[in-house]
């Protein structure tokens, strides 16, 4: 399935945070998505994830329109997300969100999790198996999410993102306040994990090796439209990206 955004153009009041945006996402592609600070990213994914009503434009995925659509009919069409800011959400244990995670999705019983309902495994066993341990969170499996490392939280909230069985999947800045070495694993992470599943990923992040490690393709934004789209090494050697973004004079 691919994703084709044309046009999105949203306003708050006086400010367009995004202005005739167009991205387009393959199957099983990894897109990055960068810019400065209020770039228009993050309203952005808000836009084509349900969150935020945007004012004109079309988003079609799979053959369907999907601007207008709950968070939640999107999740049924295969569309899941992460966000840049993971909550603890109170003495809830790993299993317990990655199972809200697949609850929120227990519908469309179709995938490689429902093939382990009713067979002699758990269900548990089959998340801890599938999810938590490619994710590194099989050890953390039972304790309670505040007892997590910030880096562990973000791992888990794409774990809960995972259990949807997303094909395709929003990453707002999944490597931010991450160590070096957590950002890097993340990003291999990431990777594996649209090799294992077959989904295709929008990421936004700031974080450039990580980007430029694990994304196929890069789109910049400035000031709520495209600048610049290409490879992470067209990306890196652009002139005008280098100037808008990398912070060259
Ligand atoms: N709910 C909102 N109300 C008013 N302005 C907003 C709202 N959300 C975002 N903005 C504005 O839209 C612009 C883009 O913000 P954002 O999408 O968060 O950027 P980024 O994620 O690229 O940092 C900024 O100018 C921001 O202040
Ligand atoms: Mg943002």
């Amino acid at each position: 399935m691919t994703l084709a955004v044309r046009d999105l153009t949203i306003r708050f009041g006086g400010v367009t945070a995004v202005a005739n945006m167009s991205l387009d996402v393959g199957a099983r592609e990894i897109v990055g998505l960068i810019g400065p600070n209020g770039a228009g990213k993050t309203t952005f994914i808000n836009c084509i994830a349900g969150v935020n009503r945007s004012v004109a434009g079309s988003a079609v995925w799979g053959g369907r329109e999907i601007l207008g659509l709950s968070p939640a009919a999107l999740l049924r069409l295969g569309v899941a997300r992460t966000f840049q800011s993971v909550v603890s959400l109170h003495d809830l244990t790993v299993l317990d969100v990655v199972k809200l995670g697949a609850a929120a999705h227990a519908r469309r019983r179709s995938g490689f999790i429902a093939q382990f309902f009713g067979s002699e495994r758990t269900f548990e066993d089959e998340l801890c198996e599938s999810l938590l341990k490619p994710l590194n969170l099989a050890d953390v499996a039972r304790s309670p999410i505040q007892t997590l490392s910030y880096g562990q939280r973000k791992s888990v909230d794409l774990a809960r993102a995972l259990a949807a069985e997303p094909q395709m999947l929003y990453l707002d800045e999944p490597v931010a306040g991450l160590t070096y070495q957590e950002g890097l694993n993340m990003g291999a992470v990431i990777r594996s994990v649209r090799d294992r599943f077959g989904c295709s990923v929008i990421m936004v992040e700031h974080k450039m090796d990580v980007v430029m490690a694990t994304c196929d393709r890069i789109t910049v934004m400035a000031h709520g439209s495209r600048i610049f789209e290409g490879t992470p090494a067209e990306v890196q050697t652009d002139q005008e990206v280098r100037r808008v973004y990398l912070g060259d004079a």
